[in-house]
């Protein structure tokens, strides 16, 4: 049979991964898929760079509108990036017929329910394994291995980049700032670090598992995110102490009256294997009422993790190519026309147990004061931490954790708190998860 000829559009880490990986492990992949896959044409902004990456066999392009439709292509592998040309070249590689596999979650949250409308409508596939949690399987997981489940929640670390900040500053006592300088300089994150540190990165990835394991269309905007860059190191030292573990989740939860949609730093318990999920690596936690609760674990990023699953796609692809379009996987796991309009849920109709902590006046009535607007709220507390004030301080850290309540009752004491004389800062609210 004729090679699966690949079209590379980028040619900087992951795409020199996918390179290099397919040329070592050409015999074992061409095992699998039953037919050889070659890189027949790359385009980067960078020609000389993309030249020295592939060598001679390989035609170098500068348009990726005329590589995405070339004749010469079966596939458009996109891993450069962004939505403006990246879009135009899947969009331009689908109208031609051609299946797209890309590394893009930003793209594909942003943009996915018009992609995969009109790749349906043209009968070709487009696979994003590669867009969530890097070399874990977790799209091919959740959209086939877990099939035959009710999915009620599904919880990651999906950033790496945050989860080395947060396991520094936990682990070495660094502030924000110094982690994330360290993580700079070892090449984890970005000069500009606002995708990944702001949450934005995790909540792309977030929506996709989400529209995956309920089957609802893909809903970036409706993502309630919050980053870890206002996040203080005291903050980490308190959890720990009191057993808990801080990271950047994003959480996607089902009820009957809607789906939870969050991307925030959140507490969960320090014996949970997930809370020890540490450096750039990336878990997902998913709870299915017939599996259970599945726990999956791996690098979330780099060259050839990230190649892993891009190559895996290429391999289904080059399976699919004899499949009918109609008995294929769907792209969100469920059929299209079941695709389901449960509304995600406001913030303040999620309910979580909740961290809070105080910088108050160390003098009589002042703990009163707090527990009474909390009993006032129907917020029960679970545990009170009180720190000694420091030497020649009249002002001490209070350390509130509550039991399970919804957000808007705990958003409304927390702004009677903040009225009171004696509440000296602004009142940090972190949330907590059991993933029980
Ligand atoms: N910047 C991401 C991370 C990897 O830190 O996990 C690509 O999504």
């Amino acid at each position: 049979m004729n090679p699966i000829r690949v079209g590379l559009l980028g040619s900087g880490i992951v795409g020199s991964g996918v390179f290099n990986v397919l040329k070592r492990n050409r015999v074992e992949i061409t095992r699998r898929a039953g037919r050889e896959i070659v890189v027949t044409q790359i385009c980067a902004r960078n020609l000389e760079k993309a030249q020295a990456l592939v060598g001679n066999d390989v035609k170098v392009v500068a348009d990726p509108i005329q590589m995405a439709t070339s004749a010469e292509v079966d596939v458009l592998v996109e891993v450069i990036g962004g939505t403006t040309i990246s879009k135009q070249a899947t969009l331009a590689a689908i109208n031609a017929g051609k299946a797209v596999v890309t590394a893009n979650k930003a793209l594909l949250a942003s943009h996915g329910n018009e992609i995969f409308a009109i790749a349906r409508t043209k009968g070709v596939p487009v696979m994003f394994e590669a867009a969530v949690a890097g070399g874990i399987p977790i799209i091919k997981a959740l959209r086939e291995g877990l099939a035959a489940n009710h999915i009620e929640w599904v919880a990651g670390i999906i950033n790496g980049t945050t989860n080395f900040i947060l396991s520094k500053m936990r682990s070495q006592k660094l502030s924000f700032e110094e982690a994330l300088k360290e993580a700079q300089r070892l090449g984890y994150a970005e000069a500009d670090p606002t995708f990944d540190i702001e949450g934005i990165d995790a909540a792309h990835k977030l929506t996709l598992l989400s529209a995956i394991a309920f089957g609802i269309p893909v809903q970036f905007s409706k993502v309630t995110v919050e980053g870890i860059s206002t996040l203080q190191s005291q903050d980490i030292a308190y959890a720990e102490e009191l057993g808990y573990r801080i990271k950047l989740l994003g959480i996607t939860r089902r009820h009957e009256n809607g789906i939870e949609l969050r991307v925030h730093p959140t507490l969960i318990p320090a014996r949970r294997l997930i809370a020890n999920v540490e450096g750039a690596m990336n878990a997902v936690l998913i709870k299915g009422d017939a599996v259970g609760a599945t726990l999956y674990y791996g690098p979330g990023a780099g060259s050839e993790p990230t190649a892993s699953a891009i190559i895996a796609d290429l391999v289904d692809v080059t399976r699919l190519f004899t499949a009918d379009p109609e008995h294929r996987v769907p792209s969100l796991a469920f059929q299209y026309e079941a695709l389901a309009d449960t509304p995600i849920l406001p913030m303040s109709e999620v309910k979580t147990a909740t961290y809070m902590r105080l910088r108050v006046a160390d003098e009589s009535g002042v703990l009163a004061d707090i527990t009474r607007i909390l009993a006032d709220s129907n917020i029960s507390i679970d545990a009170l931490l009180q720190k000694e004030a420091e030497d020649g301080s009249s002002e001490t850290d209070l350390i509130i954790l509550t039991h399970v309540v919804k957000e808007g009752a705990v958003n409304a004491a927390i702004a009677r708190m903040q009225m009171l004389r004696t509440v000296k800062s602004k009142v940090v609210r972190l949330r907590m998860e059991e993933l029980s």
